[in-house]
């Protein structure tokens, strides 16, 4: 039984995440926990919303008395317009993965996708740190503008971004304006992993049901980090390839679990931490 079904409802504090589809989002799990463990008087739950009523569901947050949400698939971008204020994150990348409900009702926007993916990287990979080397960034999606952006303020040297669309991998360089951001070509990705610190997948391929992510790491150096946001399955085909040459490798559960301290935090209060019990629910294991 968890914290929320036992307590005064008055004085419950709730929180959600909003997408659709949702009920796949492991983000009640990972929530959920942390309640429990924390012995917060709390609950967080899927908010399924339709792509066109997101700005209705965000004003019924604030109506409801809810402390705030997490946002997801296909609403990241929708939801800034109703929010009265973004942190620089979100406003650099235009999409929000955290919305905080301020006591006065003022709805700020925040992204906490870069802060996960480097706080996994610190955690799991602790010799690594973003200025030792160039990053090579697999795809130029969503994720891939927030890890981007994540590396640049940590100090990345040079990031060499490759996608099969190369348009939308231009749109990211030209949009933080960074001379540290090389373009590269999609068709040729192992001409870009001489003297890489790092390689992060942020594609969907490999991913259950995707195509595979056709890769020869020959050329990446053997002290390289390698880095999958793809967590479905866990040890992608990446990851097992990059394992098999002595490569270290950080799986992509972690960042979720990372990124959502940060909502957890400001609706709930308290010290979450990731940890291997926290995983391992998660992961249902
Ligand atoms: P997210 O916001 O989660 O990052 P996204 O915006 O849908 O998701 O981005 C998906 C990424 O996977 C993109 O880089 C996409 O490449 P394109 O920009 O060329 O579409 C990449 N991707 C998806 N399917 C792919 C495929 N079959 N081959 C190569 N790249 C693919």
């Amino acid at each position: 039984m968890t914290a929320a079904t036992t307590t005064h409802t008055g004085h419950t504090k709730l929180a959600g995440v909003i997408g659709w589809p949702v009920a796949h989002s492991l983000s009640p799990r990972i929530h959920g926990f942390w309640l429990k463990e924390l012995g917060i008087d709390g609950a967080y739950v899927p908010f399924p919303v339709k792509p066109g009523t997101v700005e209705d569901a965000i004003k019924g947050l604030v109506a409801l008395g809810i402390a705030g949400a997490n946002v997801t698939v296909p609403h990241k971008e929708a939801v800034i317009p109703v929010m009265d204020d973004l942190d620089q994150t979100a406003r650099r990348l235009g999409a929000v993965n955290t919305i905080v409900v301020e006591p006065d009702g003022r709805l700020i926007g925040r992204n906490s996708d870069g802060y996960g993916f480097l706080e996994n990287l610190h955690a799991n990979a602790p010799d690594w740190s973003a200025e030792i080397g160039p990053a090579v960034v697999l795809g130029a999606g969503g994720a891939a503008r927030a890890i981007v952006g994540a590396l640049l303020d940590a100090g990345a040297p040079e990031i060499r971004l490759l996608n099969r669309t190369p348009a939308r991998a231009d749109s990211i360089a030209a949009d933080f304006a960074d001379k540290r951001i090389a373009v590269g070509e999609w068709t040729a990705l192992a001409s870009h992993f001489d003297g890489a610190a790092l390689l992060v997948n942020t594609t969907s391929l490999g991913m259950r049901g995707q195509p595979r992510l056709e890769i020869d790491l020959g050329s990446l150096p053997p002290d390289a980090v390698v880095n999958d946001i793809v967590y479905v399955p866990l040890d992608t085909e990446l990851l097992k390839s990059a394992k098999e040459r002595g490569n270290p490798t950080v799986d992509g559960i972690g960042m979720l679990l990372h990124q959502a301290r940060i909502g957890f935090m400001a609706w709930f209060g308290g010290e979450p931490l990731v940890t291997d019990a926290l995983r391992n629910f998660v992961l249902g294991s």
